[in-house]
Parts: C-alpha cells; sequence; structure tokens
C-alpha cells in the first residue's frame, strides 16, 4: 500500500484550527490549560519529551490527530515494521529496525530470514573487531591496529563519525578517523597523524560506486602501498558494502567484506556493518547497546497508540510548524558538545529523505515537505544565530536536546549548561513585552523619550516554539533511542505528506553532471553548457580566477 497521503479534509480541518488559534500566544494556551505539560509531554525508551513549549492548542492537536489517521500511519508503521516495500520506486524494504532487533524477537522485523542473516553479519563483525582490539589481527609488519579510518560519505560517513564523536570518552580500541569529502585536504590531515604499519582503512560504500569514496580510497591505497607494498592491502583495507564484485574489482578480499542489503538506506545504515567504525572503537558491546537503544525506541514506536507515540508526536508537531503555522525551518541545537555532529546526520536524515515534491502517485504535492533542518550546540548557537530566533521576523521552532547528567568532572559547568539551555527556550516562549521593558528601563534610571526609543529593540514578541528532549546522560543506548525516533518520525511524516522517504533521485543529476565536467577539465577542452556555468568553466581552465 503507497502511502495516499492526509485526505483534503484533514488538511482543511488543519487549517481551520491555524486560523481559529489566530494570534494567540503560547503562554496565554498555557494559561487556559492547567495540565497542558501532562498532556504534552511524554517518555518514550528512556527519553524524555515535553512538546507543551509549542504553539498549538486542542484543537490544533485534534486535527492533527486526524491527519494521523486520514493518512493510515499506524498501518503504513505496521507495514513498515512487516517488511512491505514502503520504498515504492526502488521496489524495496526500509527495515533498518531489523538491524538492530535482538537475536531472539518474537517478531523480527521483515521475518526471520532477515533476523538470522542480520545476526550472522553481527557475529562476523564481532569476530573481527575482537581480533583487531585484541592485536591477533596485525597490520602487515606485524605491529597491532592503533587507528581506524573509515572512508565513505554521506550514510557511509555521517552516522559513524556523530556516534565515535558523541561517545568519544568510552573509545577502549584503536582511534577512529573519518574521510568523507573529495577535496584531499581532509584526507591528507587524516594521514598526516597516522603510521601506515598501524592503520585499518574500512571503505564503507553501499555501491561500491560513489565517486569521492573510491577517489579517497585509491589515495589511502597509493600511501599505504607507497610505505609497505601492494601485498600489505590485504591486512590494512576491508570494505562494507553491498556490492562484493566492485569489492574485489577495488583489490579488497570479498573475505574482509563485510556485508549489508539492499533494503538498508544509506541515511539508516550505521546500525549495519556501515557501523563497522564504531564497533571497533567502542568495542562490540558498545555498538551492541546502540542497537538495544534503537531497539527500544522501535519497540515503543511499533506498539504505542498514536497518542502516545513519541515518533507521532515528532512528526505531527513538524507537520504543524510546518504545513499550519508555515515555519520555513527546523532548528536543532543539542545542549552537549558530544553531539555537535547530529544536526548535520540529521540534515541527511530528513532532508535526503523528505525533501521531494512529488507524491506516490507522481503527482506535483499540495503542501510543503521537509523544512530546511540546520542547527549548532549550545550555548555556541546564542552567541551566533539565536538574536534571529528570538527577534527574527519569522518564528523558527527548535528542538532542545539535553543530557541531564555528564561525566567531564566539571558539575558547574554542566549546571550552566542545563541553566542555559532552559532559559532559551523559557525566553523564546515567554518573550518580554514592552511593559516589562519599560519597567526595567525605568529602574535603570532612563525616562522620557530616550526610554521610549529604546523600547522596541528590547521587546520579545515570545511565542517561539520549541520540543526539549532529556536524555539521561550520552551514552551508547540514550543515543541509539534518540536517533531512532529521528528515524521514525521522518517515515511518519512521509506517510502523512504521501510521499517516499526512501528514495533519493535528486542527487543523480548532480553526479551526472560532475562526471561530464571532470573530464572536459581532464580534458582542458570546456563543452557545452549553460552561459554561467560555461564562463565559470572558461576562467577555470584559462587560470583566471580573479
Ligand atoms: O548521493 C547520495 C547517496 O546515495 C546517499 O544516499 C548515500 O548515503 C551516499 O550517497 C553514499 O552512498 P554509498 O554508500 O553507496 O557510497
Amino acid at each position: 500500500m503507497r502511502p495516499k497521503g492526509a485526505s483534503a479534509a484533514a488538511w482543511s480541518q488543519l487549517g481551520a484550527a491555524v486560523e481559529a488559534l489566530g494570534q494567540r500566544r503560547t503562554p496565554e494556551l498555557f494559561a487556559a490549560e492547567p495540565d497542558r505539560v501532562e498532556r504534552m509531554s511524554l517518555e518514550a525508551a528512556g527519553l524524555y519529551l515535553d512538546f507543551s513549549k509549542q504553539r498549538v492548542d486542542a484543537a490544533g492537536l485534534e486535527a492533527l490527530w486526524s491527519l494521523a489517521q486520514s493518512a493510515q500511519v499506524t498501518d503504513h508503521l505496521r507495514q513498515q515494521f512487516a517488511g512491505d516495500a514502503v520504498n515504492f520506486t526502488e521496489d524495496r524494504a526500509a527495515l533498518h529496525m531489523a538491524l538492530r532487533a535482538p537475536r531472539n524477537a518474537h517478531q523480527p522485523p521483515g521475518g526471520p530470514a532477515i533476523a538470522e542473516a542480520v545476526h550472522e553479519v553481527l557475529d562476523r563483525m564481532e569476530a573481527f573487531v575482537h581480533r583487531v582490539r585484541s592485536g591477533a589481527w596485525t597490520g602487515a609488519t606485524g605491529e597491532p591496529i592503533t587507528d581506524v579510518v573509515n572512508i565513505g560519505i554521506g550514510g557511509s560517513d555521517l552516522g559513524p563519525r556523530m556516534v565515535c564523536e558523541a561517545l568519544a570518552e568510552q573509545v577502549r580500541g584503536p582511534r577512529p578517523h573519518f574521510v568523507s569529502n573529495v577535496d584531499a585536504t581532509e584526507l591528507s590531515r587524516v594521514l598526516a597523524g597516522l603510521r601506515p604499519a598501524s592503520t585499518l582503512f574500512v571503505v564503507t560504500s553501499k555501491s561500491f560506486g560513489t565517486a569521492e569514496t573510491l577517489a579517497n580510497a585509491r589515495s589511502a591505497r597509493a600511501w599505504l602501498v607507497d610505505a609497505l607494498g601492494d601485498a600489505a592491502v590485504a591486512k590494512h583495507f576491508v570494505a562494507v558494502s553491498t556490492a562484493a564484485e566492485r569489492v574485489s574489482d577495488f583489490g579488497i578480499d570479498v573475505d574482509n567484506m563485510f556485508g549489508f542489503w539492499s533494503w538498508v538506506g544509506g541515511r539508516y545504515s550505521l546500525w549495519s556493518a556501515v557501523g563497522l567504525s564504531i564497533a571497533l572503537s567502542l568495542g562490540m558491546d558498545g555498538f551492541r547497546a546502540l542497537l538495544a537503544g534503537a531497539h527500544a525506541m522501535d519497540a515503543h514506536v511499533r506498539d504505542a497508540p498514536p497518542e502516545g507515540n513519541a515518533a507521532v508526536w515528532m512528526a505531527l508537531i513538524g507537520i504543524w510548524n510546518t504545513n499550519g503555522l508555515q515555519l520555513p525551518s527546523q532548528v536543532i541545537v543539542p545542549y552537549a558538545q558530544a553531539l555537535a555532529r547530529v544536526p548535520a546526520y540529521l540534515q541527511q536524515l530528513e532532508m535526503e529523505s523528505n525533501g521531494k515534491t512529488v507524491n506516490s502517485d507522481g503527482v506535483a504535492v499540495q503542501q510543503q515537505t521537509v523544512p530546511a533542518l540546520w542547527g549548532d550546540v549550545g550555548t555556541n548557537g546564542q552567541h551566533a544565530f539565536f538574536q534571529m530566533l528570538h527577534q527574527g521576523p519569522t518564528a523558527l521552532p527548535v528542538d532542545f536536546i539535553l543530557p541531564v547528567s555528564l561525566d567531564h568532572g566539571h558539575p558547574d559547568q554542566h549546571r550552566m549548561l542545563i541553566a542555559n539551555c532552559l532559559a532559551q527556550s523559557e525566553a523564546l516562549m515567554q518573550g518580554k513585552s514592552a511593559g516589562q521593558v519599560r519597567e526595567e528601563l525605568r529602574s535603570q534610571g532612563l525616562s522620557g523619550q530616550a526610554l521610549e526609543d529604546a523600547v522596541p529593540h528590547r521587546v520579545f514578541e515570545g511565542g517561539r516554539p520549541s520540543t526539549t528532549i532529556l536524555m539521561s546522560c550520552i551514552d551508547a543506548r540514550s543515543l541509539g533511542a534518540l536517533l531512532a525516533l529521528y528515524e521514525h518520525k521522518v517515515f511518519v511524516q512521509s506517510v502523512v505528506w504521501g510521499i517516499n522517504a526512501f528514495d533519493q533521485w535528486g542527487v543523480e543529476l548532480g553526479k551526472q553532471l560532475a562526471s561530464v565536467i571532470d573530464d572536459e577539465l581532464r580534458l582542458a577542452v570546456p563543452g557545452e553548457h549553460d552561459p554561467s556555468t560555461a564562463a565559470l568553466l572558461h576562467r577555470i581552465v584559462d587560470g583566471r580566477t580573479a
């Protein structure tokens, strides 16, 4: 069953709810609804989510439940867990949940054969991880592996990189490094700190055809071979891929390849062998804890009714802001340095998944789909873009992600971090009225015209929406739950919008053109292009950049 999206009647109900809400601000909603926090917050898989600071009232929530019901969200979730071809343009399932289901799961996503294949690869990973970390697997000269370099891009990079950075304090094995950009500055910088004899490269690519990854892998191989000779490749290169033949063509023995499957989307793949660099540096127990956290969220999303379902809430609140209030972007602010890469990870997850304009019938959608998503860590963001969040002309919803305890041994600083996070969401919602500003300025000795001139610049409109997600701490389990929550949010939104969250045809055209232009640059003969591109190309070929 392809998603048909929410019904026209349900979208009209949403429009009517927005109109009825009018200019009412969130503080007024709190005043009218004494049980607002209880009704608009929930716990799931160890996370606490508070949606009460969103600018939506009871009628708005009713309209959102109608949207979910008319789009048959519950049925679509059931189908996804069953392994139906929810990626309908590629006729594939999207079964990342199968990657984190325990071996003895009662109803494994996609069925028992998939569960068996998943655990076979996990067992192979475990054996390899143990050999590397124990020193039984050595480099060509007999030295143990001290550094692992994952070479991949997009989903073959962002997930493992973000998780390794988030859990860096728990790394007990080889140091993880990541190279994604075709700009070889990144590779050069990583290699500059490494020794070939103790470095293991993990070339990660679902297709094993991604130009950037292959270019970096070739350069890394040349660096290794230069130092240790051709025969060393077998001990210093392993692959993670679905494309055994291409792996072998590249010169990596398929015995040293860890596979996954077409039903694992690139941006949903960190739970598969794509997480090998995570497992090598955290250990298999750490990797399995990540899977367990994600599985706990899967179980919640699969079993909870829509009104108590964290992913359905996340999705519908996003739809309220995007389609109801028509707010153009979504800001993600983790109050944790360790989670600094979460916004970039979510950019791919949300924008590559739901950046679509055509519904399941191939017809243009009537609504905006995914908003632009961006962000940075708090408190840094407060000193950069928060001015716009507080006083810019358009309200932008924020997801605040806050670990309640951190183990860095500086409790005073963590207390400050928490205080800042709570203060920002409170300030965004409460704002500061002209009356409050006047009183404040008067108490500072200002009066008359000078006071009146100052007032408008210091008023905060308030009523600016945010969700706060509390994690007890940053460990593999909580992180797994958090990431799985966003994955399910994305799917639920795609169902309501009636689009496919699991293809990404939009990235192909640029890849094709890049290959054409690369040939033209190699031959220094620009071909036919639009006038702007042609002029730029001629300048570059002629060496006239200024
Ligand atoms: O170009 C987009 C994309 O296909 C992503 O979806 C994917 O995560 C990335 O490229 C890398 O692809 P691969 O793992 O096949 O190298």
